[in-house]
């Protein structure tokens, strides 16, 4: 009788609780309300499952409770019960699997006018590539991944010169227009995740995955990766930038070429660029960008804006000047140190001493505190 009873509330509540739950996802901002309407009606079939079985579960419980004097019925088969058993069940999963074999079929089949977007995924951070004016994107090998090349694009393939090449994790896109996202990753297993757009996309070592959504909100969405990727995994972050095309294009056209890059890269790979140069390339291979920021804002890490010449507190109260000292002892040994307000999750970088050089030259160029 307890448990036909504790059976009944479990039900009650659990229904209540998804009526008044405040966990709702967050409003949707792309095209996939088909996303939204597969997980409803799995909602709607499980759901409709639980309470039936419960309740009928309950009521058994109840009704052929222990009672002195009573035996069970034997009753080896009934071939009419087994097969409404067999018809409902089967209709149950059927109503789970069939929607999203429609919805997946649409979600990797592009609309032909769909702009290309690459996001490579590193450990921990995003990388994005656009295609340019062509309209395409040219071929990758990881034998080409260098530090002026953090993407291994194929320097002899001239659909590749104009892509465009997003510095740092924020990428912008146009609203209205479908884009067809291809995937990569530079090390381990990844999955490119925004909530607003419902769209989602394991990224595979070695393949190259892909999917595409229209974006059809504007604002400005957090991406996220969502396959846990190593200690760094919470810190991953990326963001998209939905705006309207006149927007889009001037952002666009503040961003580098493929082709601009290398430009930019040869006087350094000569020896003849400065070391701030070569540690503005650094902190984009080495990673350093997914943390710390250069134009103030928060970050996992301090940012680097004005941080050269700050005096930082430390967990224990002590402080200490940031100089070129201070940095190189930092970078070397990021755990020896807690500074007050950020989590001890810096990793040790493989730093020759002429990068680590360099890396602390371009963190000084960002400037000491106003
Ligand atoms: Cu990348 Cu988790």
């Amino acid at each position: 009788m307890v448990i036909a009873l504790v059976l009944l509330v479990l039900v009650v509540a659990s229904v209540l609780f998804h009526l008044v739950t405040p966990w709702w996802t967050t409003p949707l901002a792309s095209n996939w309300k088909q996303m939204d309407d597969t997980l409803t009606i799995t909602l709607a079939i499980t759901g409709l499952f639980f309470v039936v079985i419960n309740l009928f579960v309950a009521y058994t419980v109840w009704r052929f409770r222990h009672r002195a004097g009573q035996r069970a019925a034997y009753e080896p088969e009934n071939k009419r019960l087994e097969r409404w058993l067999i018809g409902v069940t089967t209709l149950g999963i059927a109503g789970l699997l069939a929607p999203g074999l429609v919805v997946y079929a649409d979600y990797v089949h592009p609309p032909a006018d769909a702009r290309l977007l690459e996001i490579v995924g590193q450990q921990w951070q995003w990388r994005f590539r656009l295609a340019g004016a062509s309209g395409k994107l040219g071929g990758s090998d990881a034998r080409f991944v260098s530090g002026s090349n953090p993407l291994g694009l194929d320097p002899a393939d001239a659909a590749g010169q104009d892509n465009v090449i997003v510095l740092g994790n924020e990428v912008h896109l146009p609203i209205g227009h479908p884009v067809k996202v291809l995937l990569r990753s530079h090390d381990v297993l990844h999955d490119f995740f925004v909530p607003q757009f419902r769209a989602r996309m394991n990224i595979v070592p070695g393949q190259v995955s892909s999917f595409w959504f229209t974006p059809t909100q504007p604002g400005r969405f957090e991406s996220m990766c969502a396959q846990l990727c190593g200690v760094g995994h919470p810190d991953m972050r990326g963001y998209v930038v939905v705006e309207d095309d006149a927007a889009f294009q001037a952002w666009l056209k503040q961003q580098p070429t493929f082709a601009a890059t290398q430009a930019a890269a040869a006087p350094a790979a000569a020896g003849t660029g400065t070391p701030a140069a070569l540690g503005r390339s650094l902190a984009q291979t080495k990673g350093c960008v997914a943390c710390h920021t250069v134009d103030g804002s928060p970050g996992v890490g301090p940012t680097w804006k004005g941080l050269f010449g700050k005096t930082e507190t430390m967990v224990d109260g002590s402080t200490a000047l940031v100089d070129e000292a201070y940095l190189k002892d930092f970078i070397r040994n990021p755990k020896a140190r807690a500074v007050k307000g950020f989590a001890q999750v810096m990793p040790q970088i493989e730093l020759t001493d002429e990068e680590l050089a360099a890396l602390v030259a371009y963190i000084r160029s960002n400037g000491k505190p106003s």
